[in-house]
């Protein structure tokens, strides 16, 4: 009755902002992502008798904030009458830091359970599973370029293209450790309810899904570039123009940006994309990797910077 999975992040290249269906979880929009092979979180999941009591330790230490969002996603996986469990996550990463740790945590923690539980799902099934629990994590179930697509009433997922076949590389500039101010699923709804620019921000999504879908069929990193960064800049302009605006950059996020833009006018193949939080990804072609590393770690403000390829699906280290 145990189960260990393990999960990589996602980046979304095409942006998930805004919900359709809040009791669902469901989407207002689709997207593309990448999922990330260096950042993981690791999630055991030990069912034993007893009925209440859930308890979760992240990082080793015991965590009471994430717990009910925890043993939601176990009552939807494994059922509302089910054993009580012990939770353990473990990132490598700076987690609720706006680098997709809800992602990986939640796609580690469908598949344990569903293992712990002796259920067996499609992969589809725990992705719908998965981002019941947040929507980003039913990415994380498929490894490389993921495309996540409304259909009726669910979610669909597709991988467009496998890890070798287009390696790219991304680097992530953390330029704060902290947990953010405003979480995504609260900022999101604010935004809805708030932003002028939200209903645009809807209507321009499918365009933008298929640049980005046909740039990746043909490995067109310019295209890719110039769409991914207009669609993050429109996401968070609707964050901007909410009541209360949300701003999750800080100084060293622009600086990154400015950086950026100086590799791409030295013709170095880059693009940068900024989620909830103020890190900066800036994605690359294998060739320039190095030279952005190196701008990106000299920017003022810049922590330290993490370097990763595309990643694999999550899966199933341990069951006993
Ligand atoms: C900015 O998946 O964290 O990273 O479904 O409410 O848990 P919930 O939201 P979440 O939102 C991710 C937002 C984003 C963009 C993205 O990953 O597509």
């Amino acid at each position: 009755m145990q189960a260990t999975a393990i999960a990589q992040p996602n980046i979304a290249l095409i942006k998930y902002w805004g919900k359709r269906d809040v009791d669902r979880n469901l989407p207002a929009v689709g997207s593309i992502s990448i999922t990330l092979s260096d950042l993981h979180t690791t999630v055991s999941v030990e069912l034993e008798a007893g009925s209440t009591g859930d308890q979760l330790s992240v990082n080793g230490v015991e965590n009471q904030s994430m717990l009910p969002r925890i043993s939601h996603c176990l009552n939807t996986v494994i059922g509302e009458k089910r054993p009580r469990a012990r939770v353990s996550s473990d990132s490598n990463f700076p987690i609720a830091a706006g680098l997709a740790s809800s992602a990986s945590a939640f796609a580690a923690t469908t598949l344990a359970a569903a293992a712990a539980a002796g259920l067996s799902f499609r992969t589809d099934q725990l992705a719908r599973l998965a981002g019941q629990a947040s929507g980003s994590a039913a990415r994380s179930l498929y490894g490389g370029f993921v495309e996540l697509k409304n259909v009726g009433d669910a979610i669909d997922l597709t991988g467009l293209c496998d890890v070798d076949s287009w390696p790219l590389q991304v680097v992530v500039a953390i330029t704060e450790t902290g947990p953010k101010a405003t979480g995504s699923t609260q900022a999101m709804e604010i935004s809805r309810k708030t932003s002028p620019f939200y209903s645009s921000w809807i209507e321009q999504q499918d365009r933008d899904l298929d640049i980005a879908r046909t740039a990746i069929e043909r490995r067109d990193f310019e295209q890719l570039a110039a769409v991914a960064e207009h669609n993050c800049l429109k996401m968070h302009s609707v964050m901007w123009a909410s009541r209360p605006p949300m701003v999750y950059w800080n100084c060293a996020t622009i600086g990154c940006m400015q950086t950026v833009r100086q590799l791409q006018a030295s013709g170095c193949n880059v693009f940068f994309t900024i989620d909830a939080g103020p890190q900066i990804k800036a994605v690359c072609l294998p060739r320039d990797v190095d030279v952005v590393s190196e701008a990106l770690i000299e920017t003022p403000g810049v922590q330290e910077i993490m370097t990763t390829g595309l990643g694999p699906a999550a899966r199933l280290i341990d069951k006993t």
